[in-house]
């Protein structure tokens, strides 16, 4: 079975202290669980303090971005090798603010996609299409789009322990989080389209939604369903007790972790 994944993107939010004390917080309120990878995603200045203060092996450390090269003259970029440095596991990469503010295209995040494979970290691929792509009826044509950009440069080898995280972009920072049940069918899509080159890779993949989920009845909803494997959490992950609700979500939906839950209420 595919394991649950919880990522907190604090985009550019957070401090010192917040960092600090967020964190201390999440490993002590959720000392014993196991039944889903927790990572946390602050700003790159602050990844290093939030990796002292995590003291609970469930719970990881994300970036939110990379550079597409391991050093040289590139000023005011971090390289995928000096987050592995450390102790970074995940990387978001290809998130619509980045493509949006920063031009970001499939080919670029595809070399970044390359350079964290490399690195051995773990890429979250995020895809996902305008309101206007949705309602053209494009939303499979764009993710199918940005996932090429990989598999054509990469092979589908470069899916195996990967992330994509589906954010359908009219529904980030809006409060209007996509239906469930239509996020269930583009997860399908996606995992179907990879299992055109492999079953396996397709069936292990984690796929998260990610768009306004900022509480914990609306991610059960999503939890409900069979491909939705976890939440790329944006505005709500800076809300200490709304994001362990969220965490908390996963527990609800599954009958046989109802006593790991007791430990997280
Ligand atoms: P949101 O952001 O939860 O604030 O909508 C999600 C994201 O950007 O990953």
């Amino acid at each position: 079975m595919r394991h649950r994944l919880i990522i907190g993107n604090w985009k550019l939010n957070g401090n010192k202290n917040i960092t600090k004390n967020f964190i201390k917080s999440l490993c002590t309120e959720l000392s014993n669980i196991s039944f889903c990878d927790i990572a946390i995603a602050p700003p790159a200045v602050y990844l290093y303090l939030a990796k002292q203060e995590i003291s609970n092996i469930n719970i990881s450390l994300s970036a939110q971005n990379v550079d597409i090269n391991l050093c040289g003259a590139f000023t005011g970029e971090t390289s995928a090798d000096m987050l592995k440095d450390i102790g970074v596991k995940y990387v978001i990469i290809g998130h619509s603010e980045r493509r949006t503010y920063h031009k970001e295209t499939n080919d670029f995040v595809a070399k970044k996609f390359q350079v964290l494979k490399q690195s051995g970290l773990i890429p979250v691929l995020c895809i996902g299409e305008t309101q206007e792509e949705n309602e053209a009826g494009k939303t499979e044509e764009v993710c199918s789009n940005q996932i090429d950009a990989i598999l054509k440069t990469q092979g589908i080898l470069a899916f195996q322990k990967s992330v994509i995280a589906y954010e359908p972009i009219w529904s980030i920072g809006t409060g209007k989080s996509a239906n469930p049940i239509q996020v269930q069918k583009v997860h399908n899509f996606i995992r179907n389209y990879l299992k055109k080159q492999d079953t396996t890779i397709a069936e292990q993949i984690i796929i998260q939604y990610g768009g306004s989920v900022n509480d914990e009845k609306k991610a059960t909803e999503f939890f409900m369903q069979p491909d939705i494997d976890g939440i790329l959490v944006g505005g709500a992950s800076l809300k200490l007790n709304v994001f362990i609700s969220i965490i908390r979500a996963i527990a609800t939906t599954n009958k046989n972790l109802k006593s790991e839950l007791n430990i997280i209420k």
